[in-house]
């Protein structure tokens, strides 16, 4: 059965996030018939193969393929594994179902699962880079057609979407994320869920190609303490409640199956062994049905937080927490039957954890074909279809940020005589597809270089020179570079970070553009004299750019754009496409800025000229770009904010209208952000908050008056109880093209206070 691509416009997308129903008894996981079929083949089962559904095994990556590894037959025969992560393939899987089912006692089948995060075969742009579309209709049909080529591969789950909001771009797994809005986090999470697995709610979990989603990394995982990989987390509850969770919550509102617990702790307790974060919150306050799986290697982890001795308790800690699979650790398979005969661990929990994974392989039809997903036919029929590559070179168009763009450098005319394709990244197709290209190929992935062949013809010539490496020192290619920037009519200068450079254990402690490609970029520009000079940025975080900021007089952030990155950088780069990304993280000026982020809580002394505020004295407070930032070929104009309602009471919504006009000569695509502020709250509140947006396209001289709907749950915020409450007082509503650059106007909340949730849960 194949389930229809998103019809959803972006409207009801983007209300999505706030407005979900939860889980729902839809949801197969949540169906009677699941839970009575998972308590008739509980009682079934021994200890040592109830141990075994809780057990994820990696697979072992060979020249033909991923395989399991040696002895992995004998152990699905002896039923002590329930699932294999990186293990896929039609054929490969349909025989490893032969054996579970048919060779194995209780002939429980197996759960396939893999990192498929930004595309299977066909590669779509990195989770960075499809938030900076603004456009979850996009993302949520990446995700579905991802999901359909996956699936065609006999998986059932993939650990994605990556949901952590991150400050700090030092972090480099900022890549994976959406960035730092907790409401543009949101609405991506819950969009990639519905493409992932087909539906909201998990409805058409069952289908043959829907995906399993798995939100991660639970908590709070981008909040990192200086930025560096695995590090510990100091949070207030009010800022993990107000920013740090809400994109979790959604993705489980929105219906997914899976939670990972992530490597951190939080104040002290690490993720893999918080009930607060497993029952209180994940359970209790969102309903959460589905399964949580530990993150690879994070239970023994525990060992070294030193919250637990041996691993044995780790493991003990861990399923007493919730976490229900164990991902590549064998902790619970060695250790937990022995527990469970000395008495130190309940046999009634690890069956909670096996009846939750029981249902999933209930509710995906296994137990009745357990070959749905295995499927030849299927496989070579997606495997990299045309209209995947098409939609991807879309997602990559639309993730395009214009960053500066003096005196209309851009767009290129395709008629030059030469250009000179200068940089390390130029030619770089495997830094295109980013660091998870799950069964990506570089061959089959558009290069910058490539891209540009592709758009000019083989009339034009390109000189290209790499002129240093990504990351060294070197200069001895300088030489060359500028003999080709004098030479060429125009010159695009590929500079930036390696995919490896921005991903796990991938931190940096300077977010400058390394190496000595700045200095590459400065000899260039200063041999290339009035022609044309465009820096292209390859990257997955936000980068300090100052001196490209000043000097260079065009700049395009491209991120890593998957399979069609070339052909969707050479697109904007000729005018084929008229960019309209829009950054999901504020670039600092400098390293030493972090954190800067838009959404900043009131202080009591705010930056100005004076002395005695809150600034540093060396730079001026405000980031290189902020937050929802790009340009666009053309301009956009915004006029005439309009509210439905000068006065509502807390309960009610109201529309905020304003009116966008193409000022330009060109038509393009503007995302129109609305922003909030609670003008005097109990609680200092963030500056300003995003609280919607819409993409609109526009022809030269068009208007559009774009409406948004606010209610309360937009006005909500946290009280010193932590309740969540409407307050009466004046909001300030912000219009704008980004961040900074708004207009705004006024409504008034009056009456009582309107209590939405009691407090949260107190975190232990
Ligand atoms: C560790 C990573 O933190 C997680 O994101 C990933 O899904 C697992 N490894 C499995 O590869």
């Amino acid at each position: 059965m194949r389930i229809p691509l998103p019809v959803v416009s972006a409207l009801v997308a983007a209300a999505v996030c706030s407005n979900v129903a939860p889980m729902s008894a839809q949801s197969p996981i949540a169906s009677a018939r699941a839970y009575r079929f998972a308590d008739s083949v509980l009682a079934l089962m021994t200890l040592d193969e109830k141990l075994g559904q809780l057990a994820q095994t990696p697979g072992r990556g060979t020249p033909n393929g991923p395989l399991v590894p040696v002895g992995g037959e004998a152990l699905i025969r002896a039923g002590r594994v329930g699932s294999y992560l990186g293990v896929f393939g039609a054929e490969y899987t349909h025989e490893l179902q032969r054996i579970a089912t048919q060779e194995s006692r209780l002939k429980i089948p197996l759960l396939f699962a893999f990192d498929v995060i930004h595309g299977f075969r066909t590669i779509y742009p990195v989770p960075l880079a499809q938030a900076a579309s603004f456009d979850p209709v996009r993302v949520e049909y990446s995700a579905r057609q991802t999901a359909i080529e996956a699936t065609a591969h006999g998986l059932h789950w993939t650990f994605a979407p990556m949901v952590d909001i991150a400050r700090d771009p030092r972090w480099g797994r900022i890549v994976e994320g959406a960035g730092e809005d907790p409401y543009l986090g949101s609405v991506m999470a819950a969009a990639q869920v519905r493409g992932f697995q087909g539906g909201a709610n998990g409805v058409n979990i069952g289908a043959n190609d829907a995906l399993l989603a798995n939100v991660k990394h639970f908590a709070a995982y981008g909040g990192a303490e200086g930025g560096r990989d695995y590090n510990s987390v100091e949070l207030t509850e009010r800022t993990l409640w107000e920013t740090y969770l809400p994109p979790y919550e959604a993705a489980v509102k929105a219906g997914a199956a899976f939670v990972m617990s992530s490597f951190n702790d939080i104040g002290g307790i690490p993720a893999h062994s918080s009930d607060w974060l497993l029952q209180d919150v994940l359970r209790n306050r969102w309903g959460f049905k589905g399964v949580v799986v530990s993150d690879w290697g994070g239970i023994g982890e525990m060992v070294k937080h030193r919250v637990a001795a041996t691993t044995g308790e780790a493991g003990i800690l861990a399923i007493r927490a919730g976490v229900d699979f164990d991902m590549s650790d064998g902790i619970y398979a060695d250790s937990l039957a022995a527990a469970v005969r000395a008495g130190r661990l309940s046999e009634a929990v690890v069956d909670s954890a096996v009846r939750r994974v029981l249902r999933i392989k209930y509710a995906l039809g296994l137990f009745q074909d357990p070959y749905k997903f295995s499927d030849v036919a299927r496989e070579r029929r997606y495997t990299l279809a045309p209209e995947h590559r098409a939609a991807s070179r879309i997602a990559a168009r639309e993730a395009i940020v214009l960053l500066k763009n003096s005196n209309k450098t851009l767009p290129l005319r395709k008629n030059l005589r030469s250009i000179a394709l200068i940089g390390p990244l130029a030619d770089d197709a495997r830094s295109a597809m980013g660091n998870w290209p799950a069964d990506g190929r570089s061959s089959e992935t558009l290069s910058v270089l490539a891209g540009i062949r592709a758009a000019v013809g083989p009339s034009v010539q390109l000189i290209q020179v790499r002129g240093s490496p990504v990351d060294t020192a070197d200069t001895t290619g300088f030489a060359a570079a500028r003999t080709a920037a004098s030479q060429a009519d125009a010159v695009v200068l590929v500079l930036g970070e390696r995919e490896d450079m921005s991903a796990e254990a991938e931190s940096r402690s300077s977010i400058e553009v390394p190496g000595s490609q700045v200095a590459l970029a400065r000899t260039v520009l200063g041999f290339a004299g009035s022609k044309p000079v465009v820096v292209v940025l390859m990257n997955g975080r936000a980068l300090a750019i100052p001196e490209l900021a000043r000097e260079a007089p065009a700049i395009v952030e491209t991120w890593f754009l998957g399979s069609e990155h070339g052909g969707a950088v050479a697109d904007v780069l000729f005018g084929d496409y008229n960019p309209s990304g829009k950054l999901p993280v504020t670039f600092p000026r400098v390293t030493g800025q972090i954190p800067i982020y838009y959404n900043h809580r009131s202080t009591g002394r705010p930056p100005d000229s004076t002395k005695y505020t809150s600034k540093y004295n060396d730079l001026p407070s405000t980031p290189q770009f902020p937050f929802g930032y790009g340009l666009s070929y053309t301009t956009f104009a915004y006029s005439n904010l309009r509210l439905s309602a000068a006065k509502i009471s807390a309960s009610d919504s109201l529309t905020i209208t304003v009116d966008v006009r193409n000022s330009g000569d060109v038509a393009g695509d503007e995302v129109a952000q609305l922003y909030l502020r609670d003008d005097v709250a109990s609680v200092a509140e963030p500056v300003k908050s995003l609280k919607g947006f819409q993409r609109i396209s526009l022809r030269p001289g068009e208007t559009r008056s774009v409406t948004f709907r606010i209610g309360p749950s937009s006005l909500a915020l946290y009280d010193r109880q932590m309740r969540r409450v409407v307050e009466p007082g004046t909001f300030t509503v912000y219009a704008g093209t980004n961040s900074a650059d708004v207009i705004s106007t006024q409504f008034e909340v009056t009456g009582p206070v309107l209590v939405l949730a009691p407090p949260t849960p107190r975190f232990h």
